[in-house]
C-alpha cells in the first residue's frame, strides 16, 4: 500500500548559529526542507509528504513548496507544529489521511538520505516489523557520565558501554501506522526520537543499516559536509 512521511520542520535549529529556521536554511541554494521533501518523495512507494512548520511560517514554508514541485505522484500538506519534536510529529499523525498504513517520520535536519535507505526502511516494515530505524555502528567510544559540579567543569565518568553494542539511529524511521498512532497516545515521556516511543510500548523496533550521508545538520561545521557532499553529487 502507499506510504505516507511526516517532516518535523519546526524546530529554530539554535545549535546552527544565529539566523533562519533551520529547516530553511540553504543548501547548494535550495533550503534544507526542500531537500527533505525531496529525499522522501524520491521513493515510488511515498504517495503523501505532510510538513510540519514553525506555527508561524505555515504560510511561508507553503509557498517554498509551492515553488519547488514534486514528482505527480506526490501530494503535500503543510500544517504547524508544537514546542517538541515530539509535539510536532504528534500534529503531522493528527492530519494523515485514512488509507496510509505505513508511515515514516524524517527529520527535515536530514536532508540527503539517499533513496535507498528510505525504500529499506519501507521493505522492512512491508516484511511485517512495526517499527524500524535506519543505524550506524560509532566511530567514536561512549561515556556515560554524572553532570557537572560547575556548568564546562569535569564531568564524572560512571561507564563506558561496549561500543560493538552500540548504534547511532537515523531518519527515515518507518512504522505500522496505527502503533505508532497508539505510542504518540500513549507514551508522555521527553524523547528525541519516535521508535523510542513505540520501545516503551514493550513493541519490537529492529534496525536497517543506516547511511554515511543520512547524518543530521545540526552544527555550522555539518553545513560544510552537507555542502560538499551536494557538490560530489553534482559531478
Ligand atoms: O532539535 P533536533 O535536531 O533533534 O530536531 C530534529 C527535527 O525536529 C528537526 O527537523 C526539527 O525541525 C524538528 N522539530 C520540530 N518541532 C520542534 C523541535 C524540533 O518539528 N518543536
Amino acid at each position: 500500500g502507499p506510504v505516507a512521511a511526516v517532516i518535523p520542520a519546526a524546530g529554530r535549529g539554535v545549535r546552527l548559529g544565529p539566523g533562519a529556521p533551520k529547516a530553511l536554511r540553504t543548501l547548494g541554494g535550495t533550503p534544507m526542507l526542500v531537500h527533505a521533501v525531496r529525499a522522501m518523495a524520491a521513493s515510488r512507494a511515498v504517495s503523501l509528504v505532510v510538513v510540519v512548520a514553525p506555527p508561524d511560517g505555515t504560510a511561508e514554508v507553503k509557498s517554498l513548496l509551492d515553488a519547488h514541485p514534486l514528482p505527480e505522484r506526490t501530494d503535500v500538506l503543510v500544517v504547524p507544529g508544537g514546542e517538541t519534536r515530539q509535539e510536532s510529529v504528534g500534529r503531522g499523525l493528527d492530519a494523515l489521511p485514512p488509507g496510509h498504513e505505513i508511515v515514516l517520520v524524517h527529520d527535515a535536519a536530514r536532508p540527503l538520505v539517499p533513496v535507498d535507505t528510505v525504500d529499506a526502511v519501507i521493505e522492512a516494515v512491508r516484511d511485517g516489523a512495526v517499527a524500524v530505524v535506519p543505524a550506524l555502528p560509532l566511530a567514536d567510544t561512549v561515556k556515560q557520565v554524572e553532570p557537572a559540579r560547575t556548568p564546562g567543569g569535569p564531568e564524572p565518568v560512571l561507564a563506558t558501554p561496549d561500543r560493538s553494542r552500540l548504534r547511532a539511529v537515523q531518519t527515515p524511521q518507518g512504522f505500522d501506522r496505527a502503533t505508532l498512532i497508539h505510542a504518540h497516545e500513549t507514551v508522555t515521556d521527553d524523547v528525541t526520537d519516535d521508535a523510542s516511543m513505540v520501545e516503551q510500548l514493550g513493541e519490537p523496533v529492529v534496525t536497517v543499516p543506516g547511511h554515511e550521508e543520512a547524518f543530521k545538520v545540526t552544527r555550522p561545521l555539518d553545513l560544510i559536509l552537507a555542502e560538499a557532499v551536494l557538490a560530489r553529487r553534482r559531478l
